[in-house]
């Protein structure tokens, strides 16, 4: 027997019990706490313990009860951050992935994956409005942004063979944490991440923009990108993207749309999104709001060719010598990556069960859901809403007109909340004051879901008063 032999009888047994786990994390998901019952040194002592020298057998080396116990639940009263909520069909097709272990680098390494990841590109593509658009599937927002970013800037400031010179890239000022970072990664200088001012309804400010853009130029730097926000994190804003699409194409600059959080809700409302395809690279995440298993992102570009300036350096070792060109083709010409997971894999799966309808129609039901905690947010004396809803990130406080700083009143009310652990809500600020952050892009949320967290607020805002 070899080292790692594994009997298949034996392997049954450990799926099978792999298998209920997942069951039963699935099947409990609702009646589990959004926040487990755990401490930091309780679980360094469950899990840190990480690597016998023989092994353990599948019951003490697992401990699957207590990882469960330990996890926290995304169940539908979970509404922190930008989350989606693992559709089962998808986790199925992570598994089914891993079992295959695709290496998706190129066709001649994954032929099913690969036409798999290419069609779906081209069908998301055209379902979003950018036919013509090619790309690929990524890890998440910040590699789709950072990928979208480094294409911007071997198309306007070359960069890859003589190193990189400061340019100026544009976002609102609402803009995602992974702007600035992918700014710094590519040398560019987080110094020359311009914050554009946005209205009172925090999108960006066009005519700021476009003074900014020309205060550079006269003081001689080289704008290249604007990065737009199809849902900006805090309060899920919309950029107008028509009217920055012009002052791109008036200064020839990229622009780059992150629509991690909302670009995908234009499956279901197009109207609230715009017109996608005017950019020139877009972020994508399927496991937002297409509440796929964590990792999926999805960047979509309209220029293979700059894709390929971007990220093709392609060894001997790896080149294609096919001749057909379905058969030639290599995702890692136009990515960062070059081992890549078969992430296609759940969306093709969980789509195809589903049907595109099913997935649109839940969107609509959580922008509808979000609207419907706006409303009800109004409606009470106790309660403020900070921001118009855009989407389905809802920024709200409790009111305490006897109490000195809101501020601090409601990051008491945020810890409150989440201790009790019934629902869990994050924050933002919202024009320098502190917001309770609600947002739904999770197909598990229900009308019963969106009452409880009304009622957790107002019982703790109650109780602090
Ligand atoms: C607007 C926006 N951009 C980018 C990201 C980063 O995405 P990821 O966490 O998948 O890297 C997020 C995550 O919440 C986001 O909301």
């Amino acid at each position: 027997m070899r080292a790692l032999d594994l009997d298949p009888t034996r392997l049954e047994e450990l799926a099978h019990d792999v298998l209920g786990a997942a069951l039963a994390w699935t099947q409990t998901l609702d009646e589990r706490s959004v926040k487990p019952d755990s401490s930091g040194s309780q679980l360094l002592a469950l899990f840190g313990d990480v690597l016998p020298e023989s092994g353990l057998g599948a019951e003490e080396s697992f401990g699957l009860a207590a990882l469960l116990d330990h996890s926290r639940a995304q169940n539908g009263r979970f509404f922190g951050y930008v989350m989606g909520s693992a559709e089962p069909v998808g986790v199925l097709g992570d598994f089914l992935s891993a079992a295959l272990n695709q290496n998706v680098t190129s066709w001649r390494s994954g032929p099913a994956a690969t036409t798999i990841e290419r069609a779906l590109v081209e069908r998301f593509a055209h379902e979003l409005g950018c036919d013509g658009f090619s790309g690929t599937f990524c890890g998440g927002g910040s590699s789709g942004n950072l990928m979208g970013l480094a294409m911007a800037r071997e198309s306007k400031s070359p960069a890859n063979e003589v190193g990189a010179r400061p340019a100026t890239v544009y976002a609102s000022s609402e803009v995602h944490m992974s702007i600035p970072k992918a700014v710094a990664l590519l040398g560019l200088g987080r110094d020359n991440l311009r914050l554009v001012a946005v209205d009172e309804a925090f999108k960006m400010r066009t005519d700021a923009l476009r003074a900014a853009i020309i205060d550079d130029i006269d003081s001689g730097r080289t704008p290249i990108a604007v990065v737009a926000s199809a849902g900006s994190i805090s309060t899920g804003a919309v950029d107008p993207l028509e009217e920055i699409a012009a002052i791109t194409r008036e200064h020839d600059l990229h622009l780059h749309v992150d629509g991690a959080y909302g670009g995908l809700a234009a499956l279901a409302a197009p109207d609230r999104i715009g017109p996608l395809g005017l950019a020139d690279s877009v972020s994508l995440d399927l496991h937002k709001w297409l509440y796929q298993p964590i990792d999926c992102g999805l960047l979509l570009y309209r220029d293979r060719d700059l894709a390929r300036r971007t990220f093709a350096h392609t060894d001997d070792y790896v080149a294609s010598l096919a001749d057909d060109p379905l058969e030639a083709f290599m995702f890692f010409e136009e990515s960062i990556e070059l081992s890549r997971r078969f992430r296609a894999l759940k969306v093709w799966m969980s789509v195809r069960f589903h049907g595109l309808g099913a997935y649109r129609a839940s969107i609509r039901e959580d922008l509808e859901l979000a609207a419907r905690l706006a409303q009800k947010i109004e409606d009470s004396d106790d309660l403020e809403l900070l921001a118009p809803v855009d989407l389905s990130a809802v920024c709200f406080r409790a009111r305490q007109p006897s109490t000195a700083s809101l501020d601090s009143f409601n990051r008491a009310v945020l810890a409150g909340v989440n201790e009790r652990g019934r629902v869990y809500i994050s924050n933002a600020t919202v024009d320098g004051r502190f917001a309770l952050r609600a947002c739904i892009t999770n197909h598990r949320t229900t009308i019963e879901d969106v009452d409880a967290l009304i009622d957790e607020v107002l019982t703790v805002a109650g109780a602090l008063s």
